[in-house]
């Protein structure tokens, strides 16, 4: 067996599952999950109709490098969002079958665990907390994964100044996650700046996770994204990818439709690992995605939906919690501390008593640098309805209370 795989984590739902052993919350109560972060808004009508309407494609083997009509669409899509001059469909865009796949395989075509400086292993720098994917494809890759600790007091952005010159010379690839899960913080023109600057002294490949790019507030200003900065400072996308994704723009994360675009350089070679992957999205989903990726109208409403609800929850659980609203995406992510309980301690009994789930915040990060930056933190996804939402907060709203007590 490979013995990398030895050195995988268990993922946070499997530590959730473990916390939550043996407790019965209190059956009158019917459970609300803060926990998982699933888009739970209806599928639109218009991507159902064209599932339905290409169930055809099922009778043919799809192309790893996409139907020529999705990489126009996504291109498109790509060079409006972020005012672009025309993106390629041939060669700066690639769809792939959700962004958690690209993530993973990204790192296994990117990394050559043989080019190491001094004897010691590539690294892959991560911000920590973190989507997870990025630590295993690290591994799995024969690098190792290096954490950039995320800092509440500057928005949650990464101390990329603390890192030392020869972690960097070290580095092959780093990962960015702009809404951040689980901070929903967006990197901002200067931190990009000094990224770029970082990655031209020393040569390694940005990935920008964005997947959350489309939930946000106010419509006159959509998160900057890595594409967009690349242009604004005047630059090519030389060793630079974003990777985006409908699961959260339009409710299908069973759909598992996603792209990657930037660099050609990057992207030719991607495709090549991928054909040998397989991991090539089905006709009748490329068909359907063509359908998202055209309209922004389901979009909008959408977003509208989650605007409600970061409206309604935020003020009732700013009163018992350190919590704000975020730059973007659908998570808050609170600090318990006041509540004198720790961030796993406050989970667990939040469950036992009120039958909601949250997900501890150290769950989500790595113990580096002498501190788990997700300590004291509890992530909320707000992906139920605003009614459920609601409820869910003013659960909580009582526990902290009674806490008090
Ligand atoms: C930060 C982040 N990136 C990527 C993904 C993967 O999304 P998908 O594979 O559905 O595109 C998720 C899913 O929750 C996520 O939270």
């Amino acid at each position: 067996m490979n013995p990398l795989l030895d050195s995988l984590q268990p993922y946070p739902f499997e530590k959730l599952r473990a916390l939550f052993k043996g407790v019965t919350p209190p059956a009158g109560l019917p459970h609300i999950s803060f926990g998982i972060g699933e888009p739970k808004h209806p599928t639109p009508t218009l991507i159902r109709d064209a599932v339905v309407a290409s169930l055809d494609g099922l009778a043919s083997y799809p192309a790893t490098l996409g139907s020529e009509a999705l990489r126009v669409a996504i291109a498109r899509w790509v060079t409006w969002r972020y005012a672009l001059p025309p993106v390629d469909p041939a060669t700066q865009v690639l769809p792939v079958a959700g962004s958690r796949e690209a993530l993973f395989a990204l790192a296994q075509t990117v990394i050559d665990p043989a080019r190491t400086a001094g004897g010691e292993p590539a690294i892959v720098l991560c911000p920590n907390p973190f989507y997870q994917i990025y630590e295993g494809a690290a591994l799995l890759a024969g690098a190792q994964p290096y954490f950039a600790n995320s800092d509440p007091a500057r928005n949650f952005a990464c101390d990329y100044a603390a890192i030392p010159a020869d972690i960097w010379a070290r580095t092959q690839l780093l990962y960015v996650c702009s809404p951040g899960n689980p901070t929903g913080a967006v990197l901002t023109l200067d931190d990009w700046r000094e990224l770029f600057a970082l990655s031209d002294r020393y040569g390694f490949v940005i990935a920008s996770d964005e997947c959350y790019s489309e939930i946000y507030f106010d419509e006159a200003q959509p998160p900057l994204g890595a594409l967009e900065a690349a242009h604004k400072l005047g630059r090519g996308f030389e060793r630079l990818v974003m990777l985006s994704s409908l699961s959260k723009r339009s409710n299908v994360p069973g759909m598992r439709s996603g792209f990657v675009a930037g660099d050609a350089a990057i992207l030719k070679q991607f495709l090549l690992y991928r054909t040998y992957h397989g991991a090539a999205l089905s006709t009748v989903y490329q068909t359907a995605s063509i359908a998202a990726w055209s309209d922004e109208t389901h979009v909008r409403e959408n977003r509208a939906k989650y605007v409600q609800k970061f409206s309604t929850v935020t003020p009732m659980l700013a009163e018992v919690l350190d919590v704000r609203l975020p730059d973007a995406a659908f998570y808050l992510w609170a600090n318990v501390e006041r509540t004198g309980l720790a961030d796993d301690e406050f989970a667990r009994r939040l469950y036992a008593d009120y039958n909601v789930t949250v997900l501890p915040g150290s769950y989500l990060a790595r113990t580096a640098h002498d501190a788990n930056p997700g300590r004291g933190f509890i992530r909320i996804a707000l992906v139920a309805d605003v009614d459920e939402c609601t409820e869910g907060a003013r659960r909580i709203v009582e526990f902290c209370r009674g806490l008090k007590g």
